[in-house]
């Protein structure tokens, strides 16, 4: 199949460098999104989101006269959805988004037109969903229009050359829809790209965030496993990952982001009794901030009065993304716990939220704090030396959620460290 001109709904952090790279490749792409700020500031060439390359890849495409941005879409050879697949308070998914961007397609769907769906997805989204709404348009999917499922599994921070770079799947409500979408995909995927069925492709992208969640419930729950025993966690899974067929990941304050902890609720809220392992380890995660909290507590006595600096608000090392974030559960818990709470996030030191006192600098943070509460492998954090840090902080009390700092250094610099997952006297190291 040939494509001129695609229209892409929603101009996100999926859409938008999507549209831009289509555009860069030739195509004549119409960008489409439903909110008037993002309309206004992509038609003054400005950018309402962060990500690396995106401003130069942006300009480009409006430079070369191929990418326009309105609020509305037009008839065109392709159409992509990349618009949000939140979840609401219940963990049901919010696919309000996707029914208003199919519906907003149907007036302009031609015989022989392709409608692609990239926003994560429940399984079956696609048939049940949205298929009967586009067949308003009374062209039927599979016979007068092609449909397809296409999964976006790119890394914030890496969206570029990802989305050229990795392997993608394409997944038809019939076999002629899957080639099609291939067909316009591969005007610029590098990657492998493998056909397939839409509600297979949906499965795919929801199997991969919720094995990754799995796994990391596994090694949270080692983390308290090993803290009863009187073992370090961080030995003993570096030993188990020497065995060939074992790679377990790291514990931590939790799992957040806009990905790998609502994916996996898709699954439950579709197959409730087929997925105890799958909601356990939601539960897991999502009540690893409290143990963070009791690790607090246990090194403190009691939280109440206690000025902590809390380190790292992210969901993640090294982005700004505080979406879902552990972190931010932590620093909640300990002030609902009575502690006066100083949070700093390097990556976003003007951060507003509610409840949380947020503080521009690690100076702030560190000034009057006595402890330190470490959540976030973030490099600024990883670069702290212990000296510098004793002379900015009345504090000498630690608690490392993340493995990051070398415990050693920072006792020879006069604190008394925690990690999480670890209960073991030094002196029973087997190496020392
Ligand atoms: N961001 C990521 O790293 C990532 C990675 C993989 C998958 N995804 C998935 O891709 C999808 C999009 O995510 P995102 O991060 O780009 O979201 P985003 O919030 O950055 O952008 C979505 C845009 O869609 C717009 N929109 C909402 N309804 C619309 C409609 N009816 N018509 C046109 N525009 C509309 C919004 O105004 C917004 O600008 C989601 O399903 C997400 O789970 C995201």
């Amino acid at each position: 199949m040939k494509f001129e001109k695609i229209c892409v709904l929603g101009l996100g952090y999926i859409g938008l460098p999507t549209a831009s790279t289509f555009a860069t490749h030739g195509l004549q792409v119409l960008g489409v999104d439903v909110n008037r700020q993002v309309v206004d500031t992509l038609q003054n060439g400005g950018l309402h989101i962060h990500e690396p390359g995106l401003r130069t890849l942006f300009q480009a495409a409006i430079g070369s006269g191929n990418l326009i941005v309105e609020d509305g879409p037009q008839a065109a050879d392709a159409f992509i959805i990349a618009v949000p697949t939140p979840f609401y308070e219940d963990k049901r998914a919010d696919l309000s988004f996707v029914k208003s961007a199919a519906e907003a397609v149907v007036p302009h769907l031609r015989a022989g037109n392709l409608v692609v769906l990239e926003s994560t997805s429940p399984p079956r989204t696609t048939v049940d969903i949205v298929a009967p709404i586009l067949e308003k348009s009374g062209l039927r999917a599979g016979k007068d229009f092609f449909l397809a499922y296409s999964p976006e599994r790119v890394l914030p921070g890496q969206i570029l050359s990802e989305l050229i770079e990795n392997a993608r799947v394409i997944g038809g409500v019939d076999r002629l829809s899957a080639e099609a979408g291939r067909d316009l995909y591969a005007i610029f995927v590098r990657g492998e790209i493998v056909l397939t069925d839409a509600t297979t492709a949906e499965m795919v992208k929801l199997m991969e965030n919720t094995y990754r969640d799995v796994n990391i419930a596994i090694a949270n729950e080692f983390s308290r496993l090993a803290e009863r025993f009187g073992i370090d966690i961080w030995e003993a899974i570096a030993i188990a990952n020497r065995h060939q067929r074992v790679k377990i990941l790291n514990p931590g304050p939790g799992v957040g982001g806009h990905c790998i902890s609502v994916d996996p609720w898709f699954l439950v809220e579709a197959a409730p009794d087929l997925t105890p392992l799958i909601q356990a380890s939601r539960h897991v995660n999502d009540s690893q901030p409290q143990v963070i909290v009791e690790l607090v507590r246990k090194a403190v006595g009691s939280l109440h009065g206690r000025v902590i600096a809390v380190l790292g608000l992210a969901y993640k090392p090294d982005v700004d993304d505080l979406r879902e974030s552990p972190a931010i559960d932590v620093a909640r818990l300990l002030g609902e716990g009575g502690a006066l709470v100083r949070s700093y996030e390097p990556y976003k030191p003007g951060a507003r939220l509610e409840g949380l006192h947020v503080v521009p600098s690690l100076e702030q943070a560190l000034a009057e704090a006595e402890v330190i509460v470490l959540l976030v492998r973030h490099k600024p954090f990883l670069e702290l030396r212990p000296a510098q840090i004793a002379r900015l902080t009345p504090a000498r009390l630690i608690v490392d959620a993340v493995n990051a700092w070398d415990a050693p250094s920072w006792q020879a610099a006069g604190f008394v460290v925690s990690r999480l997952g670890v209960r073991k006297s030094r002196v029973m190291a087997v190496d020392e």
